[in-house]
């Protein structure tokens, strides 16, 4: 029998590492409309499912007054826990302790669980609330840094890692989220940058907040650093839980699959979507979401580099992976923002066994100087690198235009897809019938009586030979010419047919994706 004593002092401990920084500092996590690292984690978890580590944990730290001020848990939360009824690891940062700083003992905590959650093949959920390296412990907190971000990416493609930015979160320490799959930033309370106002208005002069440097707006419209962002802490939680139920628990895990009854899946409504003008916009999302089961689509990267969308959905209850050209954005060019975007979910999806569907409308890469210089080869490369490392399964529907190294880099059988369907609309060709017509008749044109009129007729001649699917059809990259309205139903075949797919890569020690 526990002594009573003892166990009166247990409770006692156990309360004290409860209740954070303090009443006083707890009131103030709220009145910033945030909610504190216990009452994050509590949240996300199922219900009396969170287990925590290192409660007592303690920093070891004697100077600028820390021998007196010694909190137990060192200012993060860490354990592990079940959502909707699968393992997760955990850490939340408690900024009622020592503003969520992080030294020698907070970051052994966290490096603690990422073990953990890498043995055990679970998602790392890091709750990021910080002031950054604590001061008082100096280089120590820097080599607690590293210690995370070599985890981190010991730890990338083992198992999915998600960072939720609900605070701050300045200098080195934004590179723990950036090496993580998924970034969500919460609108108003959270920010990341490199170096803060100061820095910037004495190196560049230039005058800006936070906010506008790096708060969820900037990130998720500018810079693409943040893949969701939240309207407040209980939506950020939210959101982490639905990303959670696309993905697998690690490499080796399959997707997760929900409840499914076939049904008839023609969808008559994606005939008429494709406007008959090949120069009109359509959105692609429409597309999407007539294809997919209702209401799954979870984009990612909503409002940054619009010209591609991609994210995930299900399919016959199964999770997979979206890559779509946008035509009402920049009439869905491939830039080097939208490869970039690309390619990074592609091989996360690649990198978690979630099959690839690519909905393909590209009228080639964005020309000029600034695209050029800034680097759209390498950046252009990326996309392509992506695709054709790909093992998983993948399809590809043309929808419409296919033109030029576009339609080679969208997921094309010539780089590994598996499956490529073509709309009747779709035009697959080195380049748009004008420009052809333009260069391959151009003495005719040029000689003829009226060239407006023999460049008209030169165009239509090229439309007709080449802007069809029929010749890509015949050679064997387009499997099949479909009507829209069976799309679904093919692609839910054709994901079916390539369940159990194993491809492997050559031997290599790790590739050289043009960075
Ligand atoms: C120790 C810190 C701290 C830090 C905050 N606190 N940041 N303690 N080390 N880095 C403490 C404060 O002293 C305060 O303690 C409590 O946390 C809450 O902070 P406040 O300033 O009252 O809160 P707020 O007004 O909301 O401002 C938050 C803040 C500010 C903007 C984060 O605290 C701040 O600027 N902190 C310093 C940020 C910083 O320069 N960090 C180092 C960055 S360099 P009391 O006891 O009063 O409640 C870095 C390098 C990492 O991180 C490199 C990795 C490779």
């Amino acid at each position: 029998m526990i002594n009573k004593d003892k166990f009166n002092r247990l409770e006692k401990t156990n309360k004290k590492a409860l209740q954070g920084g303090g009443k006083h500092r707890i009131e103030k996590q709220h009145k910033k409309g945030k909610l504190t690292a216990r009452e994050r984690v509590e949240l996300l978890m199922d219900e009396g499912s969170f287990q925590e580590t290192g409660r007592f944990v303690t920093h070891r730290s004697q100077d600028f007054g820390l021998d007196k001020n010694i909190p137990l848990g060192d200012g993060v939360v860490t354990g592990y826990g079940t959502v909707n009824q699968r393992l997760v690891y955990i850490f939340s940062q408690d900024f009622t302790i020592f503003g969520g700083s992080l030294a020698e003992a907070h970051a052994e905590k966290i490096v603690k669980i990422m073990d953990l959650a890498m043995k055990n093949g679970a998602p790392l959920i890091g709750l990021n609330d910080s002031g950054g390296a604590r001061i008082q412990e100096g280089v120590v907190s820097l080599g607690g840094y590293a210690d995370i971000f070599y985890k981190n990416t010991l730890a990338s493609g083992v198992v999915p890692q998600i960072s939720a930015i609900m605070g701050p979160c300045a200098g080195g320490a934004v590179y723990s989220p950036a090496i993580t799959d998924f970034n969500i930033m919460v609108e108003g309370s959270s920010y990341m940058f490199v170096t803060g106002p100061n820095v910037v208005k004495t190196v560049t002069h230039e005058e800006v907040t936070a906010e506008e440097l790096g708060g969820a707006s900037a990130h998720s419209t500018k810079s693409g650093v943040a893949h969701f962002t939240a309207f407040n802490d209980v939506d950020a939680i939210e959101q982490i839980k639905k990303l959670l139920s696309y993905i697998p628990q690690n490499c080796e895990d399959t997707t997760p699959e929900i409840q499914y009854e076939r049904d008839n899946e023609a969808n008559p409504e994606l005939n008429s979507i494709v406007p008959e003008n090949p120069n009109q916009p359509y959105n692609i999302k429409e597309v999407i979401c007539k294809v997919i089961d209702k209401e799954s689509f979870y984009e990612v990267h909503k409002d940054y580099a619009e010209n591609i969308v991609v994210g995930f959905a299900r399919l016959a209850g199964r999770s997979i992976g979206i890559v779509a050209n946008q035509p009402m954005s920049m009439a869905g060019v491939l830039d080097i923002e939208s490869s970039k975007k690309g390619a990074r979910f592609v091989r996360f999806c690649d990198a978690f066994n979630i099959p690839l569907l690519v909905f393909e409308d590209v009228p080639g890469f964005l020309p000029g100087t600034d695209q050029e210089w800034r680097g759209i080869i390498t950046n252009g490369a990326k996309l392509l690198f992506a695709f054709s490392e790909a093992t998983v399964p993948r399809i590809t529907v043309i929808t419409r235009k296919a033109y030029g190294g576009a339609y080679d880099v969208m997921n094309s059988k010539h780089i590994g897809a598996d499956l490529n369907f073509a709309w009747p609309t779709a035009e697959i060709a080195v380049m748009g019938a004008k420009g052809a017509a333009e260069i391959i008749f151009k003495k005719e044109i040029l000689e003829a009586k009226d060239s407006s009129k023999k460049l008209k007729e030169k165009e239509d001649e090229y439309n007709e030979m080449f802007a069809n699917p029929y010749i890509a059809a015949a050679r064997g990259y387009i499997d099949e010419v479909i009507r829209p309205e069976d799309t679904r139903g093919r692609l839910i075949r054709g994901f079916k047919m390539l369940e159990n797919k194993v491809d492997k890569l050559p031997k290599k020690k790790h590739n050289n994706i043009p960075l």
